[in-house]
């Protein structure tokens, strides 16, 4: 199957046959991302005053048609800041996926809460609604204030985190329905998920909260950049203020009204970001094309290749294929990479890293499962 792949994966992304370096995903930059820089620099409006700023949040509020929309300096200040703006804080449990990449779990740190992992659904690598439930209806209750709490350690739990894992959207129904029985809000980590749609709609609505990334290896990127959307007016406003040092407007005094962030995205980043996102349409029809190649290509050679899940329209991120055992995936890593097409495993349990050793979690057995097989190939958008 490897030398099979190989030839495969150089034919698309290679077809001149010259034998270049092929990364697991690129970003693809063309003058009109030189020319709003350039514009931006003209203006001398290059930190997080500025015109783009708007225009960039604008953007994604349509593209999404989630109504409001703040631009942060890159996805894990987004997540950081929208846990703050949804009171987590210090000794609190937030729920996020074991098998995650580790940005979903820091900002939890950084509140002085904790993770609580849950396991992958078998059919899906995000978060399981059923082990999300059990864990909910075993392990917590609902106090005199209506928050869930963690029965065994008197904890609240006031925020769940699902991932749409390489932009394939979780099964959101599910999971929003049982945090609303637990009073817990979701907060949806799409960072790698602009594009991606479930049941008809952009996926980020089903959150109180949710976030995108624009970092260098993004769909659409802008170097770093983040941004959080959500239909709720109020929160939308304190998280601006938040993301902005908490500064009361004056026309010269410095008065803030609390612990704030400088968290907004200068305005040269969004500068670039504007010129990647009128190309949005076009990244999603090209990576869409390069993943129904693979899915043929590897029904032809028996291997299992990850596609969206029952309704859902994926922007497909990460392409990714699922190999037979762990020894399996670590050949096919070390050939692939020593011939020059790059391929990276999935991330490991986060539960499993130092500081996250201990957590509280579900049994994790889809998530080791996948942890030992699933690998990622070249995505990079290849047409434009
Ligand atoms: C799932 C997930 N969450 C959060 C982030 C953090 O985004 P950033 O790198 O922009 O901080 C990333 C990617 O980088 C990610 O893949």
């Amino acid at each position: 199957m490897l030398e099979k792949f190989l030839n495969f994966t150089r034919d698309l992304y290679d077809p001149t046959a010259s034998g270049k370096f092929i990364p697991l995903h690129e970003p693809r930059i063309s003058q009109r991302e030189k020319d709003l820089v350039q514009d931006c620099i003209d203006s001398t409006f290059i930190s997080s005053v500025g015109e783009y700023v708007g225009k960039f949040e604008k953007m994604i509020s349509e593209y999404t048609n989630i109504p409001f929309a703040i631009a942060t300096t890159n996805g894990t200040s987004a997540l950081h800041l929208s846990l703050v703006a949804l009171g987590v804080g210090q000794g609190d449990l937030v729920l996020a996926q074991a098998l995650s990449f580790i940005a979903t779990a820091n900002p939890i740190a950084y509140c002085g809460a904790s993770p609580v992992f849950i396991d992958s659904a078998k059919d899906n690598l995000g978060m399981c609604p059923e082990k999300l439930e059990d864990f909910l209806k075993k392990e917590t209750m609902i106090n005199a204030q209506g928050v869930c709490v963690h029965k065994a350690s008197g904890r609240a739990i006031k925020v769940c985190i699902p991932m749409h894992v390489f932009g394939h959207p979780v099964k959101m129904d599910e999971i929003a329905a049982i945090c609303e029985k637990h009073h817990i809000a979701v907060l949806e980590d799409a960072a790698e998920a602009l594009g991606s749609f479930y049941k008809g709609q952009h996926v980020g609505r089903a959150g109180k909260l949710s976030i995108f990334s624009f970092n260098g290896n993004k769909i659409v990127t802008c170097g770093g950049g983040g941004m959080i959307v959500t239909s709720d007016p109020e929160l939308a406003k304190r998280i601006k203020h938040l993301s902005t040092t908490a500064k009361v407007p004056h026309a010269w005094e410095f008065v803030h009204d609390e612990v704030g962030y400088n968290y907004r995205l200068p305005n040269l980043n969004a500068a670039f970001a504007c010129a990647q996102m009128e190309k949005i349409t076009e990244f999603v029809e090209d990576k869409r094309k390069t993943a129904e190649s693979y899915r043929q290509f590897f029904a032809s050679v028996g291997t299992r290749f990850i596609v969206e899940p029952a309704n859902c329209r994926s922007n497909y991120w990460l392409n990714a294929i699922q190999l037979e055992s762990l020894q399996e995936r670590d050949e096919f890593l070390k050939a692939s990479n020593a011939k020059g097409v790059m391929a990276r495993p999935i991330w490991k349990l986060l539960p499993t890293l130092p500081m996250y050793k201990g957590s509280i979690s579900t049994s994790l057995e889809n998530a080791s499962f996948y942890e030992a097989r699933i690998v990622n190939i070249p995505s990079s958008v290849r047409s434009c």
